[in-house]
This record gives C-alpha cells, sequence and structure tokens, in this order.
C-alpha cells in the first residue's frame, strides 16, 4: 500500500493543475486517470479538438471569404477531412503528452486505472489500495441527454462523437443553442453541411447578454446557420444512416419533424460522479450528482475536497483550474481562493463572443443604478482592415462610483480582449481608468478603451 498526502482522482483541467500545485507546495501527490491519456475532457474530447476544429474551418472560411480581397488569388482549397482529424489528434497528443511530461518534472504520480473511495483516505485503484491525508474529487462531468433521445454515438452524437464523425454529414440537426451546439454547428457549417439548430427557449446561449444574443444569432444567421426556437425536441428515431427529430413548437403545440445525417445533442453536461464509492463515506451528492462543498472545495467529510465540473459553478476549464489552484493552497495551510465574480466565457465561433460579470438583464433585475458605454468594432482601424468589423465591446459599470460591473464582447480577438477587463474588475477599477490606459494603435483592444470612453464623456471614434 502507497502513502501519500493527496490523491486526486481525475486529471481534467482540475486535477492535474490541483496535482502539480500541490507538488509544488511540498505535498506527496499522485492522481488517478482512468483514461488511456491524462487531461480530462478538455484536453482529449473538449476543449482542445473543438478549437482545433474551430481553427481549421474558421482558415478555411477565412480563405473562402477575404483572400480575393487582399488580392490572394488562390485556388479553392479542398478539405481532406481525414487530415483535418489528424491535425485534431496531434493537437490532442501534444497536450496530453504534455501534462504527462509536467507529472514527472513535478514528482507526481499517475495512478493508472479508475479510482474509487472506499473509506476516508482511502482510495481504491485496480487491486491496489492507497492511503492518502486529503482526496480530491475531480472527476468532471459528461454529456446529458433528453428523454426519448437514444445517443448511438455514429448518427445520434454527443460532442464526443460529433469530433470524430466519420464523413462530413450533408444535414446535421443540433439540439441545444448553448455552447457546444453553436461551436461545433458552426465547425460543419463552416464545412458545408446544412446545420439546423433546435432550442427550447427563445434565445440562444442562456443567461449571456441580451444584447449579445440578438447580435450573436443574427451574425450566424448570416453564416448560413438555421434556427428554430422555442421547440421542445420530443423524440428522435434513427437508422443505421439516417435520424428524424420530432419536436413541438411551445407557441402553438403543433408538432414537426426534421431530417438529418447526424444529430448533435448538446442539451448540457452532468457531474461524473457515479461509482466513485461517495454515499459509502458519507460525502452529499445531489440528485443530479453535483458533490456539494462549502464554496472553496471542503465536502461535508473531513479530508475530501470537490473541485471543477463534479461541483457546483460553471463547467468551464479554467474555473476547474483555480479551484484546482485553490484547494492546492488550501490542503497546504495556504488561504487559496477563487473570485466567482470574475470567470470570464468565450465562445470560439468566428467572431468570438467574452463575457465576464453581470449582465444588463441581471442589473436591471437587482434594481441597480447603472451606465453603458458601447463602441462598434466598425470605428476600430485594425478591425475593419482585417474585415473583422461585425460586433461591439459593452461595458457596464456602476452609475455613481464607475466601478466596471460587466462586460461582454462580439468580435475578433473578445476571448483574447476580455482579460483586460477582467484584471481591472480583480482591482475595482473604474471604467476611467481603463479609459485613461494608453492602448497601442492599432490593435482591436482599442475598442475596449472606446467602450471604457463611452462611459463617461463618450468615444473618440463614434
Ligand atoms: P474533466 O476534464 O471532465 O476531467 C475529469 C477526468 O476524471 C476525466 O479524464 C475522467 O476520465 C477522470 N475520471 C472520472 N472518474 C474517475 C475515476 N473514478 N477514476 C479515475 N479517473 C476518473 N471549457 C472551457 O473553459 N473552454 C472551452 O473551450 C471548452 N470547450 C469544451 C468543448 C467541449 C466539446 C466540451 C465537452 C467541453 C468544453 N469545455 C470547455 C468544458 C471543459 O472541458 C470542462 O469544464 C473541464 O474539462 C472540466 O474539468 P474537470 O477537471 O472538472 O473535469
Ligand atoms: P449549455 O447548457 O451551454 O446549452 C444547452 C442548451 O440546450 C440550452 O440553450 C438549453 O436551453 C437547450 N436545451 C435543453 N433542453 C432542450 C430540449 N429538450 N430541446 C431543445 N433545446 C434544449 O450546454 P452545452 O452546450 O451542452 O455545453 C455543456 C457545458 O460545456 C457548458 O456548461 C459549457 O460551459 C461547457 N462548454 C464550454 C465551452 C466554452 O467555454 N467555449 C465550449 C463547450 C462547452
Amino acid at each position: 500500500m502507497s502513502s501519500y498526502d493527496v490523491i486526486i482522482i481525475g486529471s481534467g483541467p482540475g486535477g492535474y493543475v490541483c496535482a502539480i500545485r500541490c507538488a509544488q507546495l511540498g505535498l506527496k501527490t499522485a492522481c488517478v486517470e482512468g483514461r488511456e491519456t491524462l487531461g480530462g475532457t478538455c484536453l482529449n474530447v473538449g476543449c482542445i479538438p473543438s478549437k482545433a476544429l474551430l481553427h481549421a474551418t474558421e482558415m478555411l472560411h477565412e480563405s473562402e471569404t477575404n483572400f480575393a480581397k487582399m488580392g490572394l488569388n488562390v485556388a479553392k482549397p479542398k478539405v481532406d477531412w481525414a487530415a483535418m482529424k489528424g491535425y485534431k489528434q496531434d493537437t490532442i497528443d501534444a497536450n496530453t503528452k504534455g501534462i504527462e511530461f509536467l507529472f514527472k518534472k513535478n514528482k507526481v504520480d499517475w495512478l493508472k486505472g479508475w479510482g474509487t473511495i472506499t473509506a476516508p483516505g482511502k482510495v481504491k485503484v485496480g487491486d491496489e489500495v492507497h492511503e492518502a491525508k486529503h482526496i480530491v474529487i475531480a472527476t468532471g462531468s459528461e454529456p446529458s441527454s433528453l428523454p426519448g433521445v437514444e445517443v448511438d454515438e455514429k448518427v445520434v452524437v454527443t460532442s464526443t462523437g460529433a469530433l470524430e464523425l466519420p464523413k462530413i454529414p450533408k444535414k446535421m440537426v443540433v439540439i441545444g443553442a448553448g455552447v457546444i451546439g453553436l461551436e461545433l454547428g458552426s465547425v460543419y457549417n463552416r464545412l458545408g453541411t446544412e446545420v439546423t439548430v433546435v432550442e427550447f427557449l427563445d434565445v440562444i446561449t442562456p443567461g449571456m447578454d441580451g444584447e449579445i444574443q440578438k447580435t450573436f444569432q443574427r451574425t450566424l444567421k448570416k453564416q448560413g446557420m438555421k434556427f428554430v426556437m422555442g421547440a421542445a425536441v420530443q423524440k428522435v428515431d434513427a437508422t443505421k444512416t439516417k435520424a428524424k427529430v420530432t419536436y413541438q413548437l411551445r407557441k402553438d403545440e403543433s408538432t414537426h419533424e426534421l431530417e438529418a445525417d447526424t444529430v448533435l445533442v448538446a442539451t448540457g453536461r452532468r457531474p461524473y460522479t457515479e461509482g466513485l464509492g461517495l454515499e459509502g463515506v458519507g460525502v452529499q451528492v445531489s440528485d443530479r450528482g453535483v458533490v456539494g462543498s462549502d464554496g472553496h472545495g471542503k465536502t461535508n467529510v473531513d479530508g475530501i475536497w470537490v473541485i471543477g465540473d463534479a461541483t457546483d459553478g460553471p463547467m468551464l476549464a479554467h474555473k476547474a483550474e483555480d479551484e484546482g489552484m485553490a484547494v492546492a493552497e488550501r490542503i497546504a495551510g495556504q488561504a487559496g481562493h477563487v473570485n466567482y465574480d470574475v470567470i470570464p466565457g468565450v465562445i470560439y465561433t468566428h467572431p468570438e463572443v467574452a463575457n465576464v460579470g453581470l449582465t444588463e438583464e441581471a442589473l436591471k433585475e437587482a434594481g441597480r443604478d447603472y451606465k453603458v458605454g458601447k463602441f462598434s468594432f466598425m470605428g476600430n482601424g485594425r478591425a475593419k482592415a482585417n474585415f473583422a468589423a461585425d460586433g461591439f465591446v459593452k461595458i457596464l459599470a456602476d452609475k455613481s462610483t464607475d466601478r466596471i460591473l460587466g462586460a461582454h464582447i462580439i468580435g475578433p480577438m473578445a476571448g483574447d480582449l476580455i482579460h483586460e477587463i477582467c484584471v481591472a474588475m480583480e482591482f475595482g477599477a473604474a471604467a476611467e481608468d481603463l479609459a485613461r490606459t494608453c492602448h497601442a494603435h492599432p490593435t482591436y483592444s482599442e475598442a475596449v478603451r472606446e467602450a471604457a470612453l463611452a462611459c463617461g464623456d463618450g468615444p473618440i471614434h463614434a
């Protein structure tokens, strides 16, 4: 029996980051992982492979729409789907091997196999039981399906199957206009698939700022994606090669059907905590499998912690990473902390969509006095030169103190631009602080400064 200070179950962005931080803090650490490779959902079947396909297809789209405008006359690119999937796999391999290297460098033991907590301080992997002063649950999440919908990962797929389709479908129905549906829907739309998104609500990406939702949906429609809104999917009938999706419109309860070669079910994910032995050791778990905590990663059982998708909060890799670091620091007796008010969200479509903090709807609901500073990328020289002037930056600030409360961006590099505002919010900055900071010209980030100026006396280029 081997003995550790900390055993982490799961090597996704929560687990591997927690393991490395524990080791850096001088704790003897092991990480249990049942997959063949480290890195969890994110590196194997999530963030990394989806971004590789988004990048490749965005290059395709760029070459088809903008090259000729810049005097670049090239033959229309031919898509080699097998090679594109090969590039995606190489990207996954480079990243998962990178974690293996980091584990060796930091002397983190990888315990290969599926772990079960048999008692507080005891984790069974295969036939061996390992001891640890602290156990961290970092087992992540899995796709959740719908009643009446059977996933076969061939014709009716989750994101995992959608990243590995043997050929590019002619018609795809995406159930759910959330992050996965719109990112992977965009990939196939750019590859020439006729993509129809069926969404239960009347808006896409629920929870996002309303103005962004509208602009985002309009932009995706212009790119060729179709939407059926306010529609509850009732069932999917599939054969070996085709599927029929039946949905009911909420407004008049009429029933309709859509045919497709592939149906992507993207209606959310649920924590992957079954079979871990949590009930046996008395760890509180909700009906949906969410492991409860004190809000700082500590479960109700001493010495058992939880991070990432397995617990409450947004299911995002960087949220899992931050929790991993904070829990490692708490285990080591330090004051680990995650600021849940400043966790950015990014959708890696074209254009990108990014947000942090409160939406205008949330501010209205809370009865807060706020002001809005908006700036369109039409007024940004760099964006105009790069055919990327669709979209805007919107900053929400407290009306009397000018403190930044939230920001929402749709436009080029939105996922990178948002971080300037995250840092400002961490420091409790006012919009004027951003507005008075010199921004290099010509950069997309000038649009952020202009939106901050719009919270005061007004932008210059609008
Ligand atoms: P996971 O990454 O799910 O890792 C958990 C690991 O634990 C898995 O490898 C699993 O095999 C292992 N495990 C589970 N149980 C056991 C056990 N009993 N024993 C041993 N090992 C076990 N988030 C972003 O922030 N940005 C993105 O761009 C993004 N894109 C995404 C795209 C897709 C298609 C998907 C599906 C998700 C995406 N996400 C993205 C979400 C992101 O992947 C998750 O939020 C993140 O991976 C959660 O990290 P985690 O460490 O909690 O768990
Ligand atoms: P989601 O929660 O983002 O979206 C699910 C959508 O499905 C919602 O719009 C919901 O209203 C809709 N829906 C639910 N039931 C339905 C029904 N019966 N018929 C029609 N529509 C229905 O979930 P998604 O896209 O599966 O993503 C899961 C998680 O993965 C998210 O929490 C997200 O944070 C994470 N993720 C993050 C990414 C990023 O950060 N870029 C990329 C991909 C995933």
